[in-house]
C-alpha cells in the first residue's frame, strides 16, 4: 500500500484536543481534513430537524446516507452547511454532541457513513479526526495516534471553548456529560472507542497545543510522512 494516499488518524475521547490539533497538522502539511464527528453530529441534527427518533435505526441510516452537507474551509475555521443552512455553531452544542453519540451507537448509521468518510482520502494526504479512524475507517493508515487527556482536563477545555464562542455551560455538568459520552463511546458494540493495536498513545493532559503539534510532527517525520525542517 506504499502508493496509497497517506492518512494520519487521530482518535480519542472528546475534548482531548483532536479538533484543534488535526486542523493545525493538516494546515502544516497541506493535507485534507476529515472531521468525522461532524458527520455524526449532522446525522443527529438531521434526526432532530426531521422528527426521527434517536433509536429508529433504519430511518437514521437513511438520513446519514442522504446528508446534504458542505464543508467550506474559511481561514482558521470550517463553515458547515446543512440543507443550505449554516449550522457551524449549532452542531457544536452539547445537546447535538450528546445526540450524536446516541446515533453513533447505531451500526447501520456507522455503515452508511463509511464510504463518505473514505472519500475524504485524497492526495496529498488526509488527517482524519474521530473515534474509529485507525481501527475501522482507515485500518491501513501509516500513522495512527490516540490522543487522550484526563476527564477533568477535557471538561475544562470544553468549558473554555464554549465560553469563547459565547455559549453557556457549567463545568460540573460538562464533566458529567463527558464521562457519560466516554462510557457510551467505549461500551458500544460497533467501533468502540479504543486505540488501534498499532496506534501511538499521547496523553495531552499536561501538554500545550504547540507541544502536541511538535510531538506529532516528530512522529510524522519518523514515519517518513513529513520532512524535518
Ligand atoms: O468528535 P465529536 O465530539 O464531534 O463527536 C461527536 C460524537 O460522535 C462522539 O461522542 C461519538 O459518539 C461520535 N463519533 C463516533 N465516531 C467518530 C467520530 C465521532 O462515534 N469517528
Amino acid at each position: 500500500m506504499s502508493d496509497a494516499v497517506p492518512v494520519l488518524t487521530l482518535d480519542g475521547p472528546g475534548g482531548a484536543g483532536k479538533g484543534t490539533i488535526s486542523r493545525l497538522i493538516a494546515e502544516r502539511l497541506g493535507w485534507h481534513l476529515l472531521d468525522s464527528g461532524a458527520l455524526y453530529r449532522l446525522t443527529a441534527l438531521a434526526a432532530l430537524r426531521h422528527g426521527v427518533a434517536l433509536d429508529d435505526a433504519a430511518a437514521l441510516a437513511e438520513l446519514a446516507r442522504d446528508l446534504d452537507v458542505a464543508f467550506l474551509a474559511e481561514g482558521e475555521t470550517t463553515r458547515v452547511l446543512f440543507e443550505g443552512d449554516d449550522v457551524s455553531r449549532e452542531i457544536r452544542s452539547e445537546q447535538t454532541g450528546d445526540a450524536a453519540s446516541q446515533v453513533a451507537a447505531v451500526p447501520a448509521v456507522r455503515e452508511a457513513l463509511l464510504e463518505r468518510q473514505r472519500d475524504f482520502r485524497k492526495a496529498p494526504g488526509l488527517v482524519a479526526d474521530g473515534r474509529d479512524m485507525g481501527t475501522v475507517v482507515f485500518p491501513d493508515a501509516p500513522l495512527k495516534v490516540f490522543l487522550t487527556a484526563s476527564a477533568s482536563e477535557r471538561a475544562r477545555r470544553r468549558y473554555l471553548q464554549l465560553q469563547e464562542v459565547g455559549m453557556d455551560a457549567s463545568l460540573s455538568s460538562l464533566l458529567k456529560e463527558i464521562q457519560a459520552r466516554d462510557a457510551r463511546d467505549m461500551q458500544r458494540s460497533v467501533a468502540p472507542l479504543k486505540p488501534a493495536d498499532d496506534a501511538v498513545t499521547l496523553d495531552t493532559t499536561r501538554l500545550t497545543i504547540p507541544e502536541v503539534v511538535d510531538r506529532l510532527t516528530d512522529l510524522l517525520t519518523e514515519h517518513g510522512l513529513a520532512s524535518a525542517t
